[in-house]
């Protein structure tokens, strides 16, 4: 199974929009997908159509049960979705891990050993928290990709190289595997002169980084959130340009899973 993080320490940039959608993508091109919701702001769960309090065990009972008597298997939270995607749900109660764990040895490798027993999926894609808080170190600890969406503002801009070096950093001390899948810029104004100068600085890292045709800006993404729907499921004129975007997204994650399969 190919694990996949979308990553960025601030919030509003898209992520869990990202991970909806491309869990869906690919869903729809026939790939089995368990999206994991690793924020315990339960956002990917709530969009879904489940009501965290209600459910009775998430994310949260697995990472912790690595500190715990009660061992959690991985594959008991898995919850279908209408869509048809799989989804490993999140509730509050996650936040304790980033407390609990601190002094776990090899704190940073629970995902990745509990992740060991879930089969029957060609890929997981986990939608991290606003910060590189100990879980979000745990998804990129787990990862073979990280996905990172950018909002194309000054601020946003700014903390991008920061960014960059949390993720270098880990790749050389935790995860000599994980390699960056691309850069994705997120609601994309053509007509603002921040975004230009934005798209300005991500031509500059072409040389180093895939860079992904944006997504561009659009209400749509509001209604389909609202809804519970993909984007691929919302009939404007803007989100099939949205479709686009993630399409070129999946396209490439596509290539990476079959060159895995002729390799094997
Ligand atoms: N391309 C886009 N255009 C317009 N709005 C977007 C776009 N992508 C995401 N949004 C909106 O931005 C808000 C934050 O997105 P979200 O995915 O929750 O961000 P994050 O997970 O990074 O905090 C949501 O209301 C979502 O509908
Ligand atoms: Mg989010």
């Amino acid at each position: 199974m190919l694990v996949l993080s979308v990553v960025n320490r601030k919030g509003g940039v898209g992520k869990t929009t990202t991970v909806f959608n491309l869990s869906y993508a690919l869903y729809s091109k026939g790939i089995k997908t368990l999206a994991i919701d690793l924020d315990p702001q339960a956002s990917l769960t709530t969009i879904l159509g489940f009501n965290p309090d209600e459910i009775e065990s998430g994310i949260d009972k697995v990472i912790l049960s690595a500190i715990s008597q009660n061992d959690v298997n991985f594959n008991e939270i898995i919850l279908q979705t209408d869509l048809g995607f799989y989804l490993a749900p999140s509730k509050e109660e996650l936040e304790l891990a980033n407390v609990m764990l601190t002094d776990r040895f090899e704190k940073e490798f629970v995902l990745k050993e509990k992740l060991n027993d879930v089969s029957g999926f060609d890929i997981a894609i986990i939608d991290c928290q606003t910060s590189i808080s100990l879980l979000t170190i745990n998804a990129l600890a787990a990862s073979d990709y990280v996905l990172i969406p950018v909002e194309l503002t000054y601020l946003s801009m700014q903390g991008f190289d920061a960014l960059m070096n949390v993720i270098l950093e880990i790749k050389r001390n935790i995860n000599p595997n994980l390699k960056i899948l691309g850069i994705l810029p997120t609601k994309y104004d053509a007509r603002l002169n921040t975004v230009k100068r934005s798209i300005k600085v991500l031509e500059s890292l072409k040389k180093h980084y895939n860079i992904f045709p944006p997504v561009k800006k659009t209400v749509s993404f509001d209604k389909s959130i609202e809804r519970g729907k993909p984007i691929f499921l919302i009939d404007t004129k803007s989100a099939r340009d949205a479709c686009k975007a993630y399409e070129r997204v999946a396209d490439k994650i596509l290539e990476i899973l079959y060159d895995r399969e002729v390799r094997t």
